[in-house]
């Protein structure tokens, strides 16, 4: 039986073919861009699955009027943009790409790391506008790694392995989740903190926790204010995690000393006065940019979907409890 899947945007070709291979008629988006509100209602109206990208948002609306599709895989670890009540409740799966982008965005953070402690950024575009004139003892000063505070806020699979990354760096490391992390207690001798205790101890705040109703603004003008002036913030997990306005306060006043992030409150835009603090190192969200790590996650989505498609359990079911539910098995 040919299953129609509509994948929303160009992904590694790896992916597709694992969906040809296993019977599915492919609806690609022609455009290498998001689909539209529009597009994206008429296509999941026509599929049996929608292979979906972390910027489509996959509301009540699109649900209930993705008739019959069985599974939206999404294309990203976070699944923010899905509303997983609705999903749950009209039997669609949901699953996401988690452990093969783990590495690769822990490398993120730290390159942001590096780059706002040694102000890598703003050093090459001096250098390129040819304003190194002479080595001075005190030019471009910057701040040590090695031996300092790493404070990670949530511990989680991309936090733990941030954490583990300091050990060449002989840090020391708290961290912050509802969990206790025995990997990190046991490997660096990692000190499980209230939020408060972590931005006053840490000299790198890196933050990784999912964006849930209660995680927006998790570091707001208060957090912000609690850090040490000389700390950095760093951010791969998702914008509106931290309070934007509150951040370019705290770059603008020297509240805290600088901050690097690949995400942003109302991504792709940025805060007004954002793009002009020369202590903030911004990427555009390429946490998971890596080419090796696209291939395993457009492979990874795809055999989700096609499990799905087939009436396996996904490996990577997000809302489990549809699973056994009549409303999934009344899709087939
Ligand atoms: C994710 O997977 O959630 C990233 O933010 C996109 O790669």
């Amino acid at each position: 039986m040919t299953h129609h899947v509509l994948v929303t945007r160009k992904i590694p070709q790896e992916g597709i073919d694992i969906l040809l291979r296993n019977d599915c008629r492919v609806e690609i988006n022609p455009e290498d861009r998001p689909v539209t509100r529009d597009e994206l209602l008429g296509g999941a109206g026509r599929a049996d699955g929608v292979l979906s990208q972390m910027v489509d948002r996959i509301d009540k609306d699109v649900l209930e009027t993705a008739s019959r599709v069985r599974i939206f895989s999404n294309f990203a670890v976070g699944f923010n943009n899905v509303d997983l009540g609705s999903a749950t409740r009209l039997g669609i799966m949901i699953t996401n790409t988690p452990g093969v982008l783990t590495d690769t965005t822990a490398d993120l953070a730290w390159a942001l790391l590096f780059a706002a402690a040694r102000r890598i950024v703003e050093g090459d575009r001096l250098t390129r506008a040819g304003l190194f004139k002479d080595f001075s003892p005190t030019f471009f000063l910057g701040t040590d790694i090695t031996g300092k505070t790493l404070g990670i806020i949530g511990a989680g699979r991309i936090g733990t392995a941030m954490a583990l990354r300091s050990a060449g760096f002989r840090m020391n490391v708290l961290y912050c989740d509802a969990e206790p992390n025995r990997v990190l207690e046991k490997d660096l001798q990692a000190k499980r903190v209230g939020l408060d205790d972590l931005l006053k101890q840490s000299d790198f705040v890196s933050v990784h926790v999912p964006l849930l109703p209660e995680t927006v603004h998790l570091i707001g003008p208060r957090e912000l204010g609690v850090m040490k002036k000389s700390a950095f913030l760093i951010n791969t997990s998702r914008g509106p995690v931290v309070d934007e306005k509150a951040l370019v306060q705290a770059l603008k006043s020297k509240t805290i000393a600088g901050a690097g992030l690949d995400v942003y409150e109302h991504e792709p835009a940025l805060e007004p006065g954002l793009a002009e603090q020369d202590n903030a190192i911004l990427l555009p969200h390429i946490g998971s940019a890596t080419l090796e790590t696209r291939i395993k996650m457009a492979t990874t989505a795809a055999e989700n979907l096609v499990a799905g498609l087939k009436g396996i359990r996904p490996p990577n079911l997000v809302n489990v409890e549809v699973w056994d539910s009549p409303a999934r098995k009344r899709h087939g």
